[in-house]
């Protein structure tokens, strides 16, 4: 039985002792869905062999609790280093940051388990050692290095999850107890109109017990009026697009997206197969008829969704239109409020006891708590959504005047967090990014449009 991701504030060492030792047991509940004989197995190109993430889970911990601020003496530099490559769409271009080399190959499982284990009794004992330590350095303090090493944790579980569905089901360990799918049909998406004004945007850094550098610090900015559709693309929507053939139609598309569909060789979503009897949904687990999964949302990369969006006549919303629709201009946490999620609110990563991987995605428009100040559903979890933004790290970016972001860049933005995040990943402020032309299983879209 997994145990659940839903961080308190820790008020105290038993708190984060609690939260770290139910972290590791889900991440160790990932790991164990994969047969042993898929260690070094790559689903995704752009992602490292399984084995990596075993070592890069506590590689990140102790280099930034136990090396960065406690300073100790590590038991093993080389694998600190060897494991703490990061998974930047740019990494390989010498552009981001200093990282290792990918070697030859990679360590050994048992030595591997045997440096996560130490790294995690390290960790525990710095949970008393960081008050003592008189650090002055910011993550010291209230112990935000904890949350940012909670945080990574998670992001990681997602990491893997999304690389578990793209292996073949023969090589996934199937879990019980078995998945419980829901296969309702999706209610009817609107337009809703979201009147000019300003829109709130970002984190203030002193309010927040954690957040990514990237979303800090708020900032306001005049977004004129727009259209959005008050639910996400679901797969009964999308494939209107395929089997009318209008996904295959070049007008559809842009020319960098339509050059990497015909390299890609793209002929329908990535989680979509063809067969004699039809079409079928690569679920975690199962194969699934198209039709029973059609109230779910589609989970395409940002070049289909924009393809869509043209042949329906929209356009993906900016990252500022995206998080006025979310938060409308009083800073609230989630769409709905302040209330913490519940399984009322939105899908996330345990809304309740249930192992993590098991139903999913819910179809779009599920969750009646959890309707924004718009009117608009599922703007927290379920899936993540993309934006039209190019990613920059640096926010806000300067623009007070209906924002756009960078001109160019090599990710695009995703808001909104997906089925697998936890609770404090599903906020109206949290910013992640993607190669746009990668396709995973929990990032999907909404349409925007200009008021007529
Ligand atoms: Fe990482």
């Amino acid at each position: 039985m997994a145990l659940p991701l839903q961080r308190r504030v820790p008020s105290n060492i038993d708190d984060l002792r609690e939260n770290f030792t139910a972290a590791w047991a889900r991440t160790d509940e990932i790991f164990a869905l994969i047969s042993p004989s898929e260690w070094a197995a790559t689903p995704i190109v752009w992602r490292h062999p399984f084995i990596f993430y075993v070592g890069h889970l506590p590689a990140f911990s102790w280099n930034q609790i136990c090396g960065a601020i406690l300073q100790w003496k590590s038991f093993d530099p080389y694998f600190d280093d060897l494991f703490c490559r990061g998974i930047d769409p740019d990494v390989d271009t010498g552009e981001c940051h200093w990282h290792p080399d990918v070697p030859e190959e990679w360590p050994n499982m048992a030595d591997t388990l045997a440096y996560r284990d130490n790294v995690r009794g390290a960790l525990l004992e710095s949970l008393e050692a960081l008050d003592r330590c008189g650090s002055t350095d910011v993550m010291a303090r209230r112990g935000r290095v904890f949350q940012m090493v909670l945080e990574h944790e998670f992001m990681h579980q997602e990491t893997l999850l999304y690389m578990l569905q793209q292996l073949p089901l023969g090589k996934l360990r199937r879990p019980r107890p078995l998945p419980q799918y829901s296969f309702q049909r999706a209610p009817a998406s609107r337009s809703v109109l979201i009147p000019s004004g300003r829109a709130r945007l970002g984190a203030k850094f002193s309010e927040a017990l954690f957040g990514w550098d990237n979303e800090f610090e708020e900032m306001f900015v005049d977004v004129p009026s727009f259209r959005m559709d008050s639910l996400p693309v679901s797969n009964g929507q999308f494939f209107e697009f395929v089997d009318s053939e209008a996904y295959d139609q070049e007008r559809y598309w842009r020319p960098e997206d339509w050059r990497w569909k015909n390299l890609e060789r793209k002929k329908s979503p990535t989680l979509w197969t063809k067969r004699d009897a039809g079409w079928f949904y690569r679920a975690m687990f199962d194969l699934l008829p198209l039709e029973q999964v059609a109230g779910w949302p589609v989970y395409v990369s940002l070049a289909e969704a924009r393809a869509y969006a043209s042949w329906v006549g929209k356009r993906l919303p900016t990252e500022a239109e995206w998080e006025k629709a979310a938060r409308g201009e009083d800073g609230r946490k989630h769409p709905w409020g302040s209330d913490e999620p519940t399984s009322a609110h939105a899908r996330f990563g345990v809304s309740s006891r249930k192992p993590v991987y098991p139903d999913g995605v819910s179809r779009v428009g599920t969750h009646p708590k959890g309707m924004g100040p718009f009117g608009m559903y599922d703007l927290a979890g379920n899936a993540w959504e993309w934006v039209a933004d190019w990613y920059s790290a640096t926010f806000p970016r300067g623009e007070s005047q209906n924002p756009k972001g960078p001109d160019s860049g090599t990710a695009k933005v995703i808001r909104g967090g997906g089925w697998m995040d936890p609770a404090d990943r599903i906020t109206t402020t949290k910013r992640m990014y993607l190669n746009p032309n990668e396709s995973l299983q929990d990032i999907g879209f909404r349409c925007a449009r200009d008021p007529k």
